[in-house]
């Protein structure tokens, strides 16, 4: 009999998240079990970090070569490892510098400490970021303040002052909150937690070409969208732009936290002591970094997240011409939604569980795909059959 982790979770751990009545002990590749040995295809995938998959031999042999070489050695020293991912994402950018932190939200506010002291020195004092309704930049006060979500701040006001949020998709509310104060922009180019929210063609062009017409900075979140997620290494590539600074984590550590921010000359202002950390950068992060790294450009797991991702889009799409309920399926790569005519996606993911598919609920009336990018057209073809059995229950359950 399962040990009941619930009651256990509950007495012990802050009342934070609402969780899936599941425990997850084990996982294989796409697949998943629970504490009852019951088997999921895995489309959550730790919330778009497993690029390849559970428990993978790549990221096993990293861990155990360095893990037995050395872990950590503090960034009072160089450290081989570290310096191999910086020059591997350097050459991969075709940025300047890089940074490496041990999570999303660390990533981001780097680069807002980044972007300060560039309008401090370069636009007279300029310390404004504008950031965009509906997107999500992390937990931390600053990285609250960032993300336009009334939910994540209300409860934490006062915030950091500084951040000016802005309808997404929206450029004349971008350059109507652009002033002198204004230092840079950031964006998620697809937003993913807000719901995965794709934007008009030509946004992302537009963005570009305002930071440039008023010297400020651009920085684009891909902590969700890099690295293969979107079918191509980064996102960016996919809406041909460049950012000045870009953050990274989740897929970039396969499931090992690991983070970085980056930025081209011009936004290179950091001097010794402006920034630090303990444990970003750790020798054993970036040897599974840079493992993870080379297994994704090696097996061109972008390209397979690309097309698998089109393979599946359009399953999806053959369920919401079935299911009348279904208002859309969107996204691009393997970062997908399917958005309801009503908020039901906590039921859609009970019936998901039941029939042995994770999804995640991100939105009242949405929820969220972000599977491995090891996914095969076999597998995304049996996700959608498992999900066209929990959408017929659920339907089944409307009826009786
Ligand atoms: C776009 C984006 N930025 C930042 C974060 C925060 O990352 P972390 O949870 O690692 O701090 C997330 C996490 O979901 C994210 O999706």
């Amino acid at each position: 009999m399962p040990k009941d982790w619930k009651s256990l979770n509950q007495k012990y751990f802050m009342n934070t998240t609402k969780r899936q009545p599941l425990t997850i002990v084990k996982g294989k590749d796409v697949y998943a079990w629970d504490d009852a040995g019951k088997k999921y295809l895995d489309f959550v995938g730790g919330w778009a970090v497993s690029s390849l998959g559970h428990a993978s031999p790549v990221m096993q042999r990293a861990l155990q070569k360095q893990a037995s070489e050395l872990i950590i050695a503090s960034n009072q020293y160089y450290t081989i490892p570290q310096i191999q991912l910086a020059e591997t994402l350097v050459k991969m950018t075709g940025l300047s510098k890089v940074f490496f932190t041990n999570s999303g939200a660390e990533s981001n506010e780097g680069a807002f400490k980044l972007a300060r002291k560039y309008g401090k020195e370069k636009l007279g004092g300029a310390y404004e970021i504008i950031s965009t309704l509906n997107s999500f930049h992390g937990r931390t006060l600053a990285t609250v303040a960032a993300s336009g979500q009334e939910a994540y701040q209300k409860p934490f006001r006062p915030l950091p002052v500084g951040f000016i949020n802005v309808p997404y998709d929206d450029i004349a509310a971008i350059k109507k909150a652009t002033n002198k104060k204004t230092c840079a922009i950031i964006v998620e180019l697809i937003q993913g937690e807000g719901g995965v929210h794709v934007p008009s063609a030509g946004y992302a062009k537009q963005l570009r070409d305002w930071c440039d017409k008023n010297n400020i900075l651009l920085i684009l979140d891909e902590i969700q969208t890099g690295f293969g997620r979107l079918g191509k290494m980064f996102g960016y590539e996919q809406f041909g732009i460049r950012p000045d600074i870009i953050t990274f984590a989740k897929g970039m550590g396969g499931g090992f936290p690991i983070g970085a921010f980056l930025c081209n000359e011009k936004a290179d202002v950091f001097a010794p002591g402006d920034h630090g950390t303990t444990y970003g950068g750790s020798p054993l992060a970036c040897a599974v970094s840079i493992a993870v790294v080379q297994e994704i450009t090696g097996k061109k797991l972008d390209a397979n997240a690309a097309s698998v991702g089109k393979h599946l889009t359009a399953g999806l799409e053959r369920l919401r011409k079935k299911y009348k309920f279904i208002k859309e399926v969107r996204g691009m790569g393997l970062l997908l939604a399917m958005e309801f005519t009503s908020d039901i996606s906590w039921a859609i993911v009970t019936e998901a569980n039941k029939a042995g598919i994770l999804l995640n609920p991100v939105k009242p009336n949405a929820v969220r795909m972000m599977p491995p990018l090891i996914l095969t057209k076999e597998q995304a073809d049996e996700g959608v059959a498992l999900l066209d059995k929990a959408l017929a229950a659920y339907s089944k359950n409307l009826k009786d």
